[in-house]
């Protein structure tokens, strides 16, 4: 292979990788050892390119500099979606079992891209909660996913298994960045910054051709509602097979099929009544009601406050042209994304299925129509996480991630080019969100209790915890003790309230190489004392947070990198440990962790911006 990134030699690859093209096109680049910095807070990226033309960086050194305009980063750009676009296949283990189909490319039908033009409607699409719907609500919702899914020829692009594909080409490998130069790696838009906007985007479109298909300007989709109490159910609607189709009618009147909602290839032991447990990782436990609620809030609560500080901790890493989806010193999962998002995949796909299809999987995911109900709460969690009004709760600024695009086909049969900038108001996109009855119940949660310890005793114990510098990265969680315990030195003790105004306490854990063609899943504990020997769990004060992946991958490497970042100032409030020089952090491996890495530990103080 003629393609060689800085990050091949060195652990921590820096964020420079994504200004250098590949030998190919002539640019060279040799590297040594990159800054031990995977938040690089520099968002000017002027600098590094800067270091890196003149050679200054003393990072990487141009040996060839004819190409030199294309030293500079370009966003993520979906090329032609109908001409540039290859069979699937990342992430699916079990290939010949897959019988959703690899073949996932979009239908040419001969049209040319065209830009995206605002919708002028009056009306605004007010999304619904799944399990409160109006019975107006369900039955135009029923009624146009029953077109979508037996009206329309497969090859239509507005055919349920049309919008199931775009899935999975945009997430197991159908695109490449050929549209800036380099035909040679493959788009992924999970794991990174690019995952909230591309799924608004995905739901836009699903929305309005669902509404063109029964001639409704009004209609809107409804949203699978896990942070309420009474929404954690998989929504009576999307329910089982007992349930008739009302639009499939034999000709004798009798009506024929499932309801159009339900999807087979879910796990049988989820359908109603259990609760969703949004920290899943692949067991059914045996929490009561009342605590699995509470355990949900936990989750929610994390994933928007203590986890989603920022734009990266929130959004994910930058991710932008020239970036592997294997290795960016940059890359990281975004807090929503590894957290209640990945946990709900696990939780409704079928386990007794090759390839956990449909949900489980990202290449047969969209072919669930609870998936877009998902994903529309997904979507709603980015609204409110705004809503909090919280200090550093905005969207990147970088024009890396503003202008990255994709395309898709629009309720008129159009390609359209969409730009990330364009998605960020949703009332300028005509869409909002019903307010649920109980509005972000979860919001008071705060986990600051231990209500819950896993029975387990524990293996290891505070008193014989390495320091991080005595461990030999890159790390294993060891199988046999499944558990990574190391001291981290903190920047600072006592941080005092102004402190906490101005930067957050940020545990980053770096360089995770993961198996991408399995679930992943570890979580991660701070300062757990052992009580009575037994470790915490997701339920308590400890737990900082999650590290999963739903599979998807990359056909030539199994193995992805990513990065995971854990707000630290509340816990160490709750666990009384403010005044620790070191933070014990314990990673406890639980699903597909036996060939897992990571390359790093650190804490660090990320200033707060406006
Ligand atoms: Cu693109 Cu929930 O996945």
């Amino acid at each position: 292979m003629s393609y060689q990134l800085c990050s091949t030699l060195t652990p921590f690859p820096s964020k420079l990788i994504t200004t250098t093209r590949t030998n190919q096109n002539g640019f060279k680049v040799s590297c040594n050892a990159a800054p031990q910095n995977a938040d690089n807070h520099n968002e000017n990226n002027l600098v590094d390119r800067r270091n890196l033309l003149l050679g200054l960086g003393g990072i990487c050194t141009a040996t060839s500099l004819t190409s030199l305009p294309s030293a500079f980063a370009d966003p993520i750009t979906t090329p032609d979606i109908s001409t540039n676009c290859k069979d699937a296949g990342s992430g699916v283990k079990n290939i010949e079992e897959a019988f959703r189909g690899l073949k996932c490319c979009p239908p040419n039908i001969g049209k040319t891209i065209k830009p995206f033009t605002f919708p002028t409607e009056e009306t605004i699409r007010m999304r619904w909660p799944a399990h409160t719907g109006s019975q107006e609500n369900i039955k135009k919702y029923k009624k146009a996913i029953n077109i979508m899914r037996h009206e329309l020829p497969d090859e239509h692009p507005h055919s349920f298994n049309s919008q199931a594909r775009i899935h999975c080409a945009y997430c197991n490998g159908g695109y490449t960045q050929v549209a800036t130069h380099h035909p040679e790696i493959e788009l992924s838009i999970h794991n990174s910054w690019l995952f909230f906007p591309f799924h608004r985007w995905y739901l836009y479109f699903y929305e309005r051709i669902l509404g063109k298909l029964i001639n409704d300007p009004t209609f809107a989709l409804p949203y699978w509602n896990w942070d309420d109490p009474e929404g954690m159910q998989i929504p009576a609607i999307f329910g089982t097979e007992g349930i008739p189709n009302p639009y499939l009618r034999e000709s004798n009147g009798s009506l024929l099929g499932n309801n159009p909602l339900y999807d087979k290839y879910r796990n049988p032991h989820h359908q109603q009544p259990p609760l969703v447990d949004l920290s899943y990782s692949g067991k059914d436990g045996d929490r009561t009601i009342d605590l699995q609620k509470k355990c949900n809030f936990f989750t929610v609560y994390r994933d928007l406050i203590r986890n989603g500080t920022d734009a990266k901790s929130f959004f994910g890493g930058r991710y932008v042209s020239g970036s592997e989806p294997v290795a960016n010193g940059d890359k990281s999962v975004g807090s929503v994304e590894a957290g209640s998002h990945t946990a709900v995949h696990i939780w409704v796909g079928d386990p007794n299925q090759p390839n956990g299809e449909d949900m489980a999987n990202f290449y047969s995911a969209g072919y669930d129509p609870l998936f877009y109900a998902h994903h529309s709460n997904v979507d709603r969690m980015w609204v409110l996480w705004k809503e909090l009004g919280i200090r550093g709760h905005k969207e990147p600024k970088d024009n890396d991630w503003l202008n990255a695009s994709y395309v898709f086909y629009d309720e008129n049969e159009e390609l359209v080019r969409v730009y990330n900038k364009d998605c960020v108001d949703p009332a300028k996109l005509k869409f909002g969100y019903e307010r649920s009855k109980s509005e972000m119940p979860w919001r008071k949660s705060r986990p600051n209790i231990r209500i819950e310890n896993n029975p387990k005793p524990a293996k290891v114990s505070s008193r014989d915890v390495k320091t991080v510098d005595r461990i030999k990265f890159p790390a294993k969680l060891e199988m046999e003790v499944p558990i990574l315990s190391v001291k981290v030195k903190r920047p600072a003790v006592n941080r005092t309230p102004a402190d906490k105004e101005k930067s957050n306490e940020i545990l980053f854990i770096n360089g995770i190489r993961f198996n991408s063609n399995k679930f992943v899943k570890f979580d991660v504990f701070v300062n757990d004392n052992l009580k009575d020997d037994k470790l915490s769990t997701p339920c308590d004060v400890e737990f900082a947070g999650t590290f999963a992946q739903v599979p998807h991958g990359d056909k030539r490497r199994m193995f992805m990198y990513s990065g995971a970042r854990f707000g630290l100032d509340e816990l160490l409030e709750d666990t009384k440990t403010e005044d620790e020089e070191y933070a014990i952090v314990n990673l406890v491996s639980r699903a597909g962790c036996d060939d897992l890495t990571v390359s790093g530990i650190e804490i660090k103080l990320v200033p707060i911006e406006d």
